[in-house]
């Protein structure tokens, strides 16, 4: 229901897949040098091996699977992620709970996050970008269809949801099929086409040009908006 498709957003923060990567041995060379022994420099490729951990944590869910790639102290902070959970509502809302504090970590723990996540649906989650340095993976991702539906019933045509996760990692050991743990996630995406796609943002006004005016004229041009002449 609502609440579950809640639930996979929050999990939307976590993610590992069982990589066809294999794993790479100690010594070898990496992107920024040979891996010898003091060495613990991810290269490219175990930057996509965590990107892609990531991406079958939120579209190929396993229990099995968080726990190969994910730190039993492993922690999530979205306030874009919140906002979902609240549905769009300040966390000052008189109703009943949960309302979540912006801010808040959304998970804390291997076990908090399991807990969460079981029994989640699976979401399209296309990775279009990765970055890193030693160890910390950037990933820039976009989900088309964030809604799976049946319930709530998705828009006919639901609004992408583009977004950027930053993800440190822990060293576990060139020996191990998971070198690089993923320990601390942050996670911020479009949650205005979200709540749009769950049905609990309904905007009014599409068919004119005033209330967008309005908004363009209140965001900073920092932020890349094109203001009204
Ligand atoms: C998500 O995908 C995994 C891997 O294919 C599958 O085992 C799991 O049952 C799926 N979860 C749901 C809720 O369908």
């Amino acid at each position: 229901m609502y609440t579950s498709t809640i639930a996979t957003v929050a999990t939307f923060t976590l993610g590992a897949a069982a990589a066809p990567w294999g794993h790479f041995g100690w010594g070898g060379w990496n992107g920024w040098g040979f891996n010898g022994g003091s060495g613990e420099c991810m290269n490219d490729a175990q930057a996509q091996q965590v990107a892609n951990n990531f991406k079958g944590l939120i579209s190929a869910y396993t229990n099995d699977l968080a726990n190969a790639v994910l730190t039993t102290d492993v922690q999530d902070f979205s306030d874009s992620v919140i906002e979902l959970i609240d549905g769009g509502c300040p966390s000052s809302s008189p109703g009943p709970a949960p309302y979540i504090a912006l801010g808040s970590p959304t998970f804390t723990s291997l076990a908090t996050f399991e807990a969460g996540q079981g029994g989640q649906p699976n979401i399209t989650f296309n990775i279009l970008n990765v970055w890193h340095n030693c160890d910390t993976v950037t990933v820039r991702w976009r989900g088309p269809m964030p809604n799976p539906g049946p319930i709530p019933p998705p828009p006919a045509v639901q609004e992408q949801v583009t977004g950027i996760i930053v993800l440190e990692t822990s060293f576990n050991g060139w020996q191990s099929a998971q070198p690089f743990l993923i320990q601390t996630i942050y996670s911020e995406f479009n949650s205005g086409a979200w709540l749009y796609d769950l049905g609990i943002f309904t905007p009014a006004g599409c068919s004119g040009s005033a209330r967008r005016d309005a908004v363009a004229q209140a965001l900073p041009a920092g932020m890349g908006m094109v203001k009204r002449s």
